[in-house]
């Protein structure tokens, strides 16, 4: 028996109704009431929550390809194949970063249909792949925002509806037993994006991890959920896959049961380069349009109502300097008109930087013993590929730790506590499998989630498709290295428990490039927010999409 959601499925296949145009010649009209810059994590959320109404029309603007039938975005274990050079990355590298002795580094962004959320930014050249991991953030996070917005709209109180809203909780693929791993009342049930606990058991690994918490409760202690307001301790891995597949603003808020709404249209290779139709709009300007390249030539695209900008951390501040908003001067040394004088547009710009090390392991339970056994990666993608179970459902770490610096440390010497509080963590590290080099490893990724260093992103030129100036200003701040350098002292800790004895073999830092003491610098960075939030970015991202959609709505009383 065919059941209804097979039908809609079936019919929208034959008849062809998809509405992510390929070619802008298919694309029915050019005017819509919204139109949405990015098809990326946050821009599919509000194309899907503003098209519930039918009678609204949006279009989105994606400059990448589709998603669709990409592997490399759907295996989680390949997540790190879209860092390489592809059509799936803007290819971008960070101006010389003074806080890694000049040195410039890869900067992967995201260039496809759902954007970060199907696609892992890590800069090339990295051992570490950390990309899908689910944390909100701390309740500290959000009530910070609350009291510098003065919107009691962004506290944890009020902002974790919208997390519910997002999330579709979902049994991990290898259907373990999952209690004592999560807290089931923090999660949502009905939302687009499939969260869950990992697939595939790393037992070794996962032992020693749980045993050392017991061992050294003080340092370490165990939390059962990340995701409940109050991260800080050891907990079990949490990731936006369901179904042994990346779950991503794609596959959940552009799903076929929302794509075929006939006013919701998505057009792909579209790259915007700037706002235009200048209004007036009490005392302030606005814009009317878009204008965008298709191929080689230039479209204009209207809003009746409104302007989404979701680009993205480098995409949105280009875009917005493009059309002249942003700092006068700037503006006018590229001969560029200023609409509206905005200095902070580009500026404060702050990042994840995170540092990897790998230990080898007395032990064959590791990744290698599958990335470097050409048959038991063919037997795992194999396995992947007829059931979507097996080591390929995951994205490999196991667990994390939310960590605070010592209260004592000398990075309070120069700079004060950059948390938003006491239950927020200032770093995190994830023992997890790792690759690299010939052997068997665990690796560690530590990083640094309340940076105290800024950076910018400029223009480089008058041309609007040029790439930006991205300097994401990492360890620009002594603080952050020395943050960094006592993370790695903690790692180290971690790893006194009994329960590592006669399991780690040695330690393999790489210390290249690095300066201080600190393992290999391979930094990343993400989000160009004044602060971002103690955790990775994107569950925030889909939870403050969510509310702007509801605030658009409630704008326009639709
Ligand atoms: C290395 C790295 C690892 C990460 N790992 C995690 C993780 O494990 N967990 C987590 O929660 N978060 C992670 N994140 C963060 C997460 O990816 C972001 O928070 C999230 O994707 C931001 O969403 P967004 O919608 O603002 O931008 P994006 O998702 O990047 O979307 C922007 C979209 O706009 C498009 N675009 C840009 N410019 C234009 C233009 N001019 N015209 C048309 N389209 C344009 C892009 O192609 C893209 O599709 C990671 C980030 C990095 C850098
Ligand atoms: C859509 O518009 C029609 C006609 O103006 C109106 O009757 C209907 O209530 C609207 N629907 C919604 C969901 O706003
Ligand atoms: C990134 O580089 C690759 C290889 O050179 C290229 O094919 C791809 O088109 C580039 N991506 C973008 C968005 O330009
Ligand atoms: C918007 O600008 C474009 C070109 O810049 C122009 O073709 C179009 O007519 C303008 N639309 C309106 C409503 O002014
Ligand atoms: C950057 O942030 C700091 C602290 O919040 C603020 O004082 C400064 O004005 C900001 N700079 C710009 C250019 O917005
Ligand atoms: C893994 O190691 C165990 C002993 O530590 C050994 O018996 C086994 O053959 C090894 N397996 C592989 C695939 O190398
Ligand atoms: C590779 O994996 C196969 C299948 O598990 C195993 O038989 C073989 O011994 C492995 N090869 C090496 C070099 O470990
Ligand atoms: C995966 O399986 C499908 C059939 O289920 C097959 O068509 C496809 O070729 C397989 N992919 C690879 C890369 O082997």
């Amino acid at each position: 028996m065919f059941s209804p959601a097979f039908i809609t499925l079936a019919l929208f296949g034959v008849v062809g109704l998809c509405k992510v145009y390929e070619d802008v010649a298919d694309l029915p009209t050019l005017r819509y009431d919204f139109v949405v810059v990015g098809g990326g994590t946050a821009g599919n959320v509000v194309a899907n929550r503003l098209t519930e109404n039918p009678n609204v029309s949006v279009l989105v603007l994606e400059a990448g390809p589709s998603n669709e039938g990409v592997l490399d975005s759907e295996v989680p274990f390949f997540m790190a194949n879209l860092l390489t050079a592809n059509a799936y990355n803007w290819n971008y590298t960070t101006t010389p970063q003074s806080g890694l002795n000049g040195r410039t580094i890869g900067y992967g962004s995201a260039h496809i249909l759902g954007g970060g959320s199907a696609h892992s930014k890590y800069p090339v050249r990295t051992h570490i792949t950390d990309g899908m991991v689910y944390s909100r953030g701390a309740q500290d996070d959000f009530d910070r925002y609350a009291a510098l917005t003065g919107d009691e709209g962004w506290s944890w109180k009020q902002i974790l509806p919208y997390f519910l809203k997002s999330e579709k909780w979902t049994p991990p693929e290898d259907q373990h037993d999952t209690q004592g791993q999560f807290d089931p009342s923090v999660h949502g049930r009905d939302g687009p994006i499939s969260v869950s606990l990992t697939g595939f058991p790393w037992s070794e690994l996962e032992g020693r991890v749980i045993q050392t918490t017991k061992e050294l409760p003080d340092d370490f202690p165990f939390n059962l959920d990340m995701n409940s307001g109050q991260p800080l301790g050891i907990v079990y891995m949490q990731s936006t896959i369901g179904g042994g597949e990346r779950s991503t603003s794609a596959t959940g808020y552009l799903a076929p049961k929302f794509i075929q709404r006939p006013n919701l249209h998505v057009l792909l290779h579209a790259q915007v380069s700037k706002l235009v139709n200048v209004t007036q709009h009490q005392g302030k300007p606005g814009f009317g349009g878009v204008q965008f390249r298709y191929g080689t030539s230039l479209f204009v695209a209207e809003a009746s109502k409104e302007i989404i900008l979701s680009a993205g951390s480098i995409g949105t501040p280009q875009i917005l300097l493009n059309s002249g908003v942003g700092d006068h001067t700037a503006l006018e040394a590229l001969g560029l008109p200023t609409v509206l004088d905005l200095p902070s547009v580009g500026q404060n710009a702050s990042d994840h930087g995170f540092v990897g090390a790998d230990w080898a392991v007395n032990s064959n339970q590791t990744i290698e013993s599958i990335t470097q056994n050409t048959t038991r990666f063919d037997q795992a993608f194999e396995q992947w590929n007829t059931s979507r179970t097996g080591p390929f459902v995951d994205a490999l770490g196991t667990h994390i730790a939310w960590l605070r610096l010592a209260a004592d440390s000398p990075a309070f010497e120069t700079h004060a506590d950059p948390s938003p509080g006491p239950g927020a963590p200032t770093s995190s590290k994830y023992p997890g499998g790792i690759t690299g080099g010939v052997g068997h490893f665990v690796g560690f990724a530590l990083a640094m989630v309340s940076p105290v260093s800024r950076g910018s992103v400029t223009l480089s030129s008058s041309d609007p498709f040029a790439t930006p100036l991205i300097d994401p200003g990492l360890l620009a701040d002594d603080f952050d290295m020395i943050a960094l350098t006592e993370g790695v002292a903690l790692i180290q800790k971690f790893l006194t428990a009994a329960a590592w004895n006669g399991y780690m073999a040695r330690r393999r830092m790489s210390p290249r490039g690095a300066q201080h003491g600190v393992v290999d610098p391979d930094l990343t960075s993400r989000v160009l927010r004044p602060i971002v939030p103690g955790a990775h970015t994107q569950a925030a991202t889909y939870a403050v999409a969510e509310r702007g959609a509801d605030l658009v709505k409630k704008r326009w009383t639709l």
